[in-house]
């Protein structure tokens, strides 16, 4: 009885110290100041094997595919190279400021499945938008198609890959213009499918 006693003043005692961190405000929320050791792992940790468990029943379709992978590469245009760069880009400002800083996306291909479930889903407080609330799932697998091949492509041929897709950048950033429903701001990808 004693030692439960002493257990349940403990998690009191917690509970109170946890509540009056979160109230008082000392936690700073700046994006440029950096994450302690072990916030900054344990979010990783938490990020890592949430991916993990939801990509698990998630089917990769062929994804070597030409039409695809131009599609994909003309979304990826309009809409990502800001935050994870391009062929022949060398940096963007946005990259410095956000906190966690967005992977160089020319430097790798990410697993397919854990990037299809990404981009549809985001992921919360890092800036990685959902882009599953505005686009299909066939065009997500193009984004996904496309990155695949991205880390080997030279600037000259993601230049003519996305010659389309530069010229209606305004209307392929997807801002909602009125009356526009989201799928009909959606121009590189309607005469494709
Ligand atoms: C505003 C910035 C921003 C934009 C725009 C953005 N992302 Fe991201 N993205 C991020 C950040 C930040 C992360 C890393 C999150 C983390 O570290 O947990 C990320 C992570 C990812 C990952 C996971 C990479 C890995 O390590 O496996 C993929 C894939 C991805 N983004 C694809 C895209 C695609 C495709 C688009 C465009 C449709 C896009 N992102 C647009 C910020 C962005």
């Amino acid at each position: 009885m004693r030692f439960l006693g002493a257990f349940i003043l403990w998690i009191i005692i917690f509970l109170i110290a946890g509540a009056i961190f979160v109230w008082s405000g000392v936690y700073d929320v700046a994006a440029d100041t950096q994450h302690w050791y072990v916030t900054k792992h344990l979010i990783g940790t938490a990020r890592e094997n949430s991916i993990e468990l939801r990509t698990k029943g998630i089917n990769v379709p062929n994804l070597d595919n030409a039409a695809m992978i131009k599609e994909g590469a003309e979304h990826y245009a309009e809409m990502c190279t800001g935050c994870h760069l391009a062929p022949g880009m060398d940096d963007s400002e946005i990259r410095h400021g956000l906190n966690p800083r967005p992977p160089n996306l020319t430097r790798f291909a990410p697993d397919p499945a854990e990037a299809f479930w990404v981009i549809k889903h985001g992921i919360k407080m890092t800036g990685m938008p959902a882009w599953g609330p505005t686009h299909d799932d066939q065009t997500i697998w193009a984004m996904v198609a496309y990155l695949q091949k991205q880390p080997k492509m030279g600037a000259d041929e993601y230049r003519q890959l996305t010659a389309d897709a530069s010229q209606d950048v305004d209307e392929g950033m997807h801002m909602s213009t009125p009356g526009s429903s989201a799928s009909a701001s959606t121009p590189a990808s309607s005469g494709t499918h």
